[in-house]
């Protein structure tokens, strides 16, 4: 095997540019997240569908690290919590069983905290042990690196061998304060259409979470995929000088710690932005493991 990364439900690609090395596979089923992968990692993913994708497959990367950033909804209460009942957790099944057999040196893989009582969770685990992984799973937030958003997410990080025992952190991470304030990393200029209207605020606004921009104690919540669809429960508003506003997707990617050259292809309609970057990883976390590459 190379010394390669193969990102797997790679999206746009967060855990590539926070693992490094050489990427030399991706995977995803969403087309605008390939194409947005495509500018910006200059590798062509596969859009493949991972519940059918076989060990031939995937063994042609010849990648000896993998990245897993399967969907979270069968963890969700909004997704119902149907766990291993939801046809949403094959392709990870399938990809389990594949790596299992072709033995990559290192395996990573992030999802929601819900993720840490289901029994998927616990298959997960049997599986990577019999084929001789030492485990290490925690609970991370980017609130706990000094980042003024917050996205709670366990992640396991599987490497062949190292006998020393099993690692599990469940702990809730503590926050810190803000080390980079809120305001530096909001758009100076931000697009007029942005604002919400006075009729939007009177509906919502005593049931969502307005920031005032220069706090500098002001943490985002989590936003999600759902963000700019639904009004509730699905990240933070801004409060400045023009009035409440949503955050741009651009601005959320700021917060996930993608560096400045990250470009979204153009047209791609902002709904469907902020559908990407809700989807995303938070960069910073994922550097936090401290992966080797
Ligand atoms: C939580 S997101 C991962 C986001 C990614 N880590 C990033 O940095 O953007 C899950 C991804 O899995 C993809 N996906 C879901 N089911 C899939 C399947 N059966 N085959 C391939 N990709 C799938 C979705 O399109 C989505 O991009």
């Amino acid at each position: 095997m190379g010394t390669g990364l193969l990102e797997l439900f790679s999206g746009i690609g967060a855990a590539g540019i926070a693992w490094g090395g050489p990427v030399v596979g991706a995977i995803d089923q969403n087309s605008h997240a390939n194409t947005t992968y495509l500018e910006n990692h200059d590798l062509a993913p596969r859009s493949w569908n991972l519940a059918g994708v076989t060990a031939a497959q995937l063994g042609a990367f010849s990648a000896e690290r993998w990245w897993l950033s399967p969907p979270c909804q069968p963890f969700t209460v909004r997704g119902a919590r149907r766990d291993l009942d939801d046809p949403r957790v094959k392709p990870l099944l399938r990809v389990l069983a594949i790596l299992c057999e072709l033995r990559p040196r290192v395996v990573a893989m992030e999802n929601v905290p819900g993720f840490v009582a289901s029994a998927t969770r616990g298959e997960l685990r049997a599986a990577l042990i019999t084929a001789g992984y030492t485990l290490d799973e925690r609970l991370l937030c980017p609130t706990s690196l000094g980042v003024p958003m917050r996205r709670q997410r366990y992640y396991l990080v599987a490497r062949l061998g190292q006998g020393q025992g099993h690692r599990s952190r469940f702990e809730t991470p503590v926050p810190v304060s803000p080390t980079r304030p809120l305001s530096s990393f909001v758009d100076a200029e931000p697009d007029p259409a942005l604002y919400l209207s006075e009729a939007v605020i009177a509906t919502w606004g005593h049931s969502v979470n307005i920031l005032d921009s220069e706090d500098p104690a002001a943490v985002a919540t989590c936003f999600t995929s759902a963000y700019g669809r639904s009004p509730v429960r699905s990240g933070s508003y801004l409060r400045d000088g023009g009035g409440v506003r949503y955050f741009a997707p651009e601005e959320i990617l700021r917060l996930l710690g993608f560096p400045d050259t990250f470009r979204f292809p153009e047209p791609l309609a902002r709904p469907v932005r902020w559908d990407l970057a809700g989807n995303s990883l938070s960069v910073d976390a994922v550097r936090a493991l401290r992966l080797e590459t």
